[in-house]
């Protein structure tokens, strides 16, 4: 039953970690919300603070309920004290297998026995993490989009192990926070990165192949086809890092060489260029500027005629 999940610890307070702790809070949850850092954490809280005052600007949130949900957001640094009462902890580490193994073992050794044990995975094998686990019938995804506040889908993974009580659980939560669940099994990239990663590898194989220019890709997708952001900005929004590693995840899951990353993605994350993480990818990012200007890099392949 929902209604009984009342304390919810949030495991990394990066983009994602701090969008479901922005999300949980606003929604009348008390958050426990816990990193390595203290800093990471601080930044953390401050993000969550401005965007709810885009929230206050526009009349969707008042002053005193940015200040209560603000208020049922405390941060931790030790695992433990963060879950010991948890009835739902939600991981949002990075996408690294290893990490997030690491801390499943944890989780189940430090949380109550009834707790359900969630990651935001966004294609890691739900089976193979519930596996490290003594309770994988109680292991599930809750797969968030970027920026969480304002995206209202929240992928449901179930692992080979999830119990049909859990995902219904998760189902009505995510309903309750305001999102539309969807429920899908657990194979590589589920349904959202099955097929948003192609359509943003294919973007960046025609750019390396000269077909067309960054500006000219994101144009043809974003007017042609009524995406908000084109293909080549979506992947520095998501950060080119996860993308390659999501493609990994597909191209060895499937065995398929139709999922193989491509080159330019690879040597990009390998020198640097993280996208807007890192200030650079196939766009220049400057802090407080909207405008989207191609890295120098990519500005000469466009074609002005
Ligand atoms: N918190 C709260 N509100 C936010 C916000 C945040 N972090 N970011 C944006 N907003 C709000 C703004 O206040 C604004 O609200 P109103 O329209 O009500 O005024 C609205 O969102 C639009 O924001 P902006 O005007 O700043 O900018 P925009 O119109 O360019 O929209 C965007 C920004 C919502 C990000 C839009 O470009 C978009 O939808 N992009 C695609 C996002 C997407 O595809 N996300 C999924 C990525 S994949 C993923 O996350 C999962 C994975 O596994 C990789």
């Amino acid at each position: 039953m929902s209604e009984n999940l009342k304390n919810v610890t949030i495991i990394g307070s990066g983009t994602m970690g701090n969008g479901i702790s922005h999300v949980f809070a606003q929604c009348g949850f008390s958050v426990n919300m816990m990193d390595i850092k203290q800093e990471a954490l601080n930044k953390a809280v401050a993000t969550i603070g401005k965007n709810m005052d885009r929230l206050v600007a526009k009349g969707s949130l008042t002053e005193e309920d940015k200040t209560a949900s603000l208020a049922r957001i405390t941060t931790y640094t030790d695992m433990a004290e963060a879950v010991k009462n948890a009835d739902l902890v939600i991981e949002a580490a990075s996408e690294n297998i290893d990490l997030k193994l690491n801390i499943f073992r944890q989780l189940d050794e430090l949380c109550p026995a009834h707790c359900i044990l969630a990651t935001n995975t966004s294609s890691i094998s739900l089976t193979r993490i519930g596996s490290v686990t003594k309770r994988p019938g109680k292991v599930i995804g809750m797969h968030f989009m970027n920026p969480v506040p304002v995206m209202k889908l929240v992928e449901i993974i179930n692992g080979y192990a999830t119990e049909a009580e859990v995902t219904s659980t998760i189902y009505h939560l995510s309903e309750r926070l305001g999102k539309v669940p969807c429920v899908v099994n657990d194979y590589p990239g589920f349904i959202s990165n099955r097929i948003l990663m192609p359509l943003i590898n294919e973007a960046v194989l025609a750019l390396q192949e000269g077909v067309a220019g960054v500006t000219e890709i994101d144009t043809i997708m974003k007017l042609g086809m009524a995406h908000p952001m084109g293909p080549l900005q979506l992947a520095d929004f998501i950060g080119l890092d996860t993308c390659y590693s999501i493609m990994h995840v597909l191209h060895m899951g499937f065995g398929n060489q139709k999922y193989a990353p491509a080159t330019l993605l690879a040597n990009m994350v390998q020198a640097g260029y993280m996208g807007v993480k890192s200030g650079e990818g196939f766009y220049k990012y400057t802090p407080g500027s909207k405008e989207l200007i191609v890295s120098a890099r990519f500005a000469s392949k466009q074609w002005k005629i």
